[in-house]
This record gives structure tokens, C-alpha cells and sequence, in this order.
């Protein structure tokens, strides 16, 4: 499918770019700078390259380049930051260190039209750089001037090569995504195509091909979107030949194995249930390291899964692997690879199968889109995120039964009003977190040593970076109300309010 190419020179960036430009609705595909020969990117018959932003500096020994070649395609070419300041490079200008952009700059801009048809002379960009191009190649115009007398942007005098300095990937430059829009549709003319159809059709032609010769497919579902969607996906290609299997430890949330066994049921899957919530609880007894408990629910998960399958054989393995696993284990869509099975908390060693991956292609929101156009029940696209070892790691010290039904019936409540208030879809993810430390209250006449539960509501594109939600007042004051009264021996809530970093989303 005809696209962009985004090379990748290293850090988030690219998958940023990459999210941006299919959001606008073009294909497109991220290539490391290792691979991008001519003939591979040739190959892939692109509508446009993007150069994307790096860690690097262009004049260190070694640094992350890209063959000359470039600088001469008939396609249009966007550098954005170090991809920006390699071009200027490439053809003869100068990038020294500097003091610096970070965060939302003026810049002037000082070419309307083309990259920039639709902003205006001045407006403000999402800097984050320490070099910076001091010197323009002779054969460009300088487009845009940041606040600092920076060269912000630049295009080549004869050839359709761009470059900018900020980041029109991020939400914090606000005509972006316009720039990326210009880019992409006005001057590379790219197909605007890819849609949830599109998205079917190649998963579908992919699910034909790699399943032709399984002949026992093993589907695990952990009752998130990617393995669920995985296995209806499959399921519609080959339900004779797949087992579903549906381990539930006890840690997920509220209703949560119900509404999966029905959907999944309502699908005419039928999956193996296994309810292993009082073994994972008696092993979870005295274990209070973050990672210990990890380690404990992965072992038991494999123990208790490879029970359930005993005497079965299978020859090909679902896995709900998205497409920025693939592409950071190093893989690529278009190649056939066997990946660690990193989804569902590790699987038996003794599961020697080929692995099916449907929704390689795809990011986390184009797997919500898909199952909307699929038919799937709005609860299940729409909810969020959850860590695979589940309320273990929002529990903080020992897993006890008292602290897990007040970490579920909280998240519960957060979750409801949410819902009720219209802010869940604004949230990546909304949940309590429960410890040990204790805060005196006063329930009726008698004082009770009550739990403190800390609210965590963050917004975040991809779970790399995050920050807390603003709810109003009255938001926050009705969610403590709920936890307070509905659960006795709570008698604190308290709102978390860092960033990630320096934090972390999950508090374990
Ligand atoms: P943190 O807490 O590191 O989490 O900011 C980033 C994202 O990863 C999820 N997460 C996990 N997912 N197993 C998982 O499958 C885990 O052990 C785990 N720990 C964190 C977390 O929910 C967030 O979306």
C-alpha cells in the first residue's frame, strides 16, 4: 500500500509522526535509518519520506545518517528536527550546539503557503533541540524564524525537500497536524485511505496466508481489547480450529471475567475458563516487592494455563502484539518473525508454535477503531488499558483480600463516575491505588484507622509520557464521597497530581 515513510533516527518520535500522519488518513510505515538503502525505500514505492527527529547530534563520529540519495527522489522529503538539521547538513549548511529550544516557542513564519498554507505570521511550536542549523544550505529559503533568531524551517529553492526545527508531531504545537496535512495530501498527494476497511483488508489477507496451514490455533485472552479483538479476528477465518483460553487470576477488575465470557460467547467463541483467583491469592500471601509480585503471578499464569491445556496440541499461537512491539523488537510488519511471547504474562516453553499476530499493523487507537467498525460492544473498545499481572500492581505491600476489594469496588467507583461525568474517554487510565499506611477518621461516633486510596487519572497518547487529568472540583469531591461511604474502612482519598515522568502511571 502506497504511503509515507517515516525513518526512523532513533526515540519516540517517529511512532509519533507515524500515529499523526495515519491519523489524517495515510498509510504509513516506519523504516529504521539502518535499513533505508535506496532500493529498499524504492521498493516500498512511498509517496513521501519523513525524516524523523533523534537523540543525536549530526556532527558526532558515527551519528545516524542516510545515503545522498535523498536529497535527489521525485517524492516529497520533511525533515523534522534532527532529520531537519541532517538535510541541512546533507546539502552544505552548518549545525552547531546552541543554548537551546525547549517547549512552546514563537516562531515567525515567514512563507504562508505550501508547508505552511493555513497558519499564520506568527504562531507557536513545540521545540526541543540543543544544535541547531546556523547556517542554511545555499540552495534553500528559510521558511520560519523562531523567537531566539533561529532558522525554524527551510525549503530546497528547486527540489521538494522540507525541513523544520519544532515538532509538528506533538499535540503542543497546534497546527501540526495541519503542517503534516499540507505535507502529506497537498504536496506529496498521498492516498487518503487508510480506514477501518482498509485496516480489515490487509489483517484479512494476512490471516489468510499465515493461517492455511495451523491446524489447532491457541488463542489466550486476557480480556483487554488487542487479545480479544485478536481472537474474534481469527475466529472469523478459522473458528473450527481455534481455542480460546480465558485465565482469570482474580486480579481484574470488577465484572470484568462476566463481560468477557459473555462477549466472547456472544461471538460463538467458546472459551476454556479457568478461575484461578484463590491460587494466585495464596501465592501472592507475604509477597510485597513490586517486581516479586510479578514474578509470582507470571510463573503461576504459565503453571495454570499450561494445566488447562493439557493434552491438547496446538500449532499456531494469537497474539494481540501491536505495532509498536514490532517495530521496537526490531521487526518489521512485512517480514515473518517469531516474537517472545511478551502479551500474556509469558507462555509454556513447551508451546512450540508459530505465532499469528493480526494486529501488528496496527496502534492501540486504530485497534479501538476497528473493533467499533467490527460491531463490538462500546464497553469493551472504550475501556482502558490494564497491566497484565492486573490490581496487583495497584496495591502497594501484600496483595490482601480486604485491600484487593478495596482497590476493585474503588477503581469501580472512579470508573463510574468518570462515565457518568463524560470524562472516561479523555482518560487513558482511571484507577485507585490502596497500601498499607493508614489515616484516622471519624464514621459515625467511633474513630476507625481507615486505608488511604489514591485516585491516579491520566491523560497519555502512548503511556511513554503522561499527565494527571484536571477534573473539576466537583468531580473529584463526588468520587470521594462514593469511596468513602460506600467502602467503610476507607477514610482518606487523596487525588495524584505528577507527571510522568518523573512518576510513573501504575504506582507499582
Ligand atoms: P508505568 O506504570 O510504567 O506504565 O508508567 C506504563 C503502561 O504500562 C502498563 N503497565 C504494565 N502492563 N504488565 C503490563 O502488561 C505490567 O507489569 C505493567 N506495568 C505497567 C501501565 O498500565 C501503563 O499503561
Amino acid at each position: 500500500m502506497r504511503g509515507v515513510i517515516v525513518i526512523n533516527f532513533g526515540g519516540q518520535y517517529a511512532h509519533l509522526i507515524t500515529r499523526r500522519i495515519r491519523d489524517i488518513g495515510v498509510y504509513a510505515e516506519i523504516v529504521p535509518y539502518t535499513k533505508a538503502s535506496k532500493e529498499f525505500v524504492e521498493g516500498m514505492r512511498p509517496s513521501a519520506l519523513i525524516l524523523s527527529g533523534g537523540p543525536s547530534s549530526v556532527y558526532e563520529p558515527g551519528a545516524p545518517s542516510i545515503g545522498e540519495w535523498v536529497l535527489d527522489l521525485d517524492i516529497p522529503v520533511l525533515g523534522i528536527c534532527y532529520g531537519f538539521q541532517l538535510l541541512a547538513k546533507m546539502m552544505g549548511g552548518e549545525v552547531e550546539r546552541s543554548k537551546g529550544e525547549y517547549g512552546p516557542t514563537r516562531i515567525r513564519v515567514l512563507e504562508r503557503r505550501g508547508l505552511f498554507e493555513g497558519w499564520d505570521d506568527e504562531e507557536l511550536v513545540w521545540m526541543s533541540h540543543s544544535d541547531h542549523v546556523t547556517s542554511p544550505p545555499t540552495d534553500t529559503v528559510v521558511t520560519a524564524i523562531s523567537e531566539n533568531e533561529y532558522v525554524a524551517a527551510f525549503r530546497h529553492l528547486t527540489k521538494p525537500i522540507f525541513g523544520v526545527q519544532f515538532h509538528p508531531e506533538v499535540r503542543h504545537t497546534p497546527k501540526g497536524r495541519l503542517l503534516l496535512e499540507n505535507f502529506s495530501i497537498k504536496l506529496a498527494r498521498s492516498e487518503r485511505s487508510w480506514s477501518p476497511e482498509r485496516m480489515l483488508s490487509i489483517i484479512e489477507d494476512y490471516l489468510r496466508k499465515e493461517l492455511r496451514d495451523c491446524k489447532s490455533i491457541l488463542s489466550a485472552v486476557s480480556g483487554g481489547i488487542d487479545s480479544t479483538v485478536a481472537t474474534v479476528l481469527v475466529s472469523r477465518f478459522a473458528r473450527d480450529r481455534v481455542t480460546a483460553v480465558f485465565v482469570n487470576h482474580g486480579l481484574l477488575r470488577k465484572g470484568e471475567p462476566e463481560e468477557v465470557l459473555d462477549l466472547l460467547r456472544g461471538l460463538g467463541i467458546d472459551p476454556v475458563y479457568v478461575d484461578a483467583s484463590q491460587e494466585f491469592l495464596e501465592a501472592l500471601k507475604g509477597v510485597e516487592g513490586c517486581e516479586d509480585k510479578r514474578r509470582v503471578i507470571g510463573e503461576l499464569f504459565i503453571k495454570v494455563f499450561s494445566h488447562a491445556l493439557k493434552g491438547r496440541e496446538f500449532d499456531c499461537l494469537v497474539q494481540g502484539t501491536l505495532y509498536p512491539d514490532v517495530i521496537e523488537s526490531g521487526g518489521e510488519v512485512g517480514a515473518d518473525r517469531i516474537k517472545s511471547h511478551h502479551n500474556v504474562a509469558g507462555l509454556p516453553g513447551w508451546l512450540n508454535a508459530k505465532v499469528v499476530e493480526p494486529l501488528k499493523y496496527l496502534y492501540k487507537d486504530e485497534v479501538r477503531k476497528l473493533a467499533r467498525h467490527l460491531g463490538l460492544p462500546e464497553r469493551l473498545v472504550e475501556r482502558h488499558p490494564f497491566p497484565g499481572p492486573g490490581l496487583a500492581v495497584r496495591i502497594i505491600g501484600e496483595v490482601t483480600e480486604e485491600k484487593l476489594r478495596i482497590a476493585r469496588e474503588a477503581s469501580a467507583i472512579v470508573e463510574d463516575v468518570l462515565r457518568e461525568r463524560g470524562y472516561y474517554s479523555e482518560a487513558w487510565q482511571a484507577f485507585a491505588v490502596v497500601g498499607d499506611d493508614k489515616w484516622v477518621g471519624v464514621k459515625g461516633d467511633a474513630r476507625v484507622d481507615g486505608y488511604i486510596v489514591t485516585v491516579r487519572v491520566v491523560e497519555s497518547e502512548d503511556a511513554m509520557t503522561a499527565d494527571w487529568l484536571r477534573l473539576p472540583p466537583d468531580v473529584l469531591e463526588e468520587i470521594s464521597k462514593r469511596i468513602t461511604s460506600e467502602l467503610p474502612k476507607v477514610t482518606m482519598v487523596t487525588y495524584a497530581v505528577t507527571t510522568k515522568p518523573p512518576s510513573t502511571i501504575e504506582p507499582c
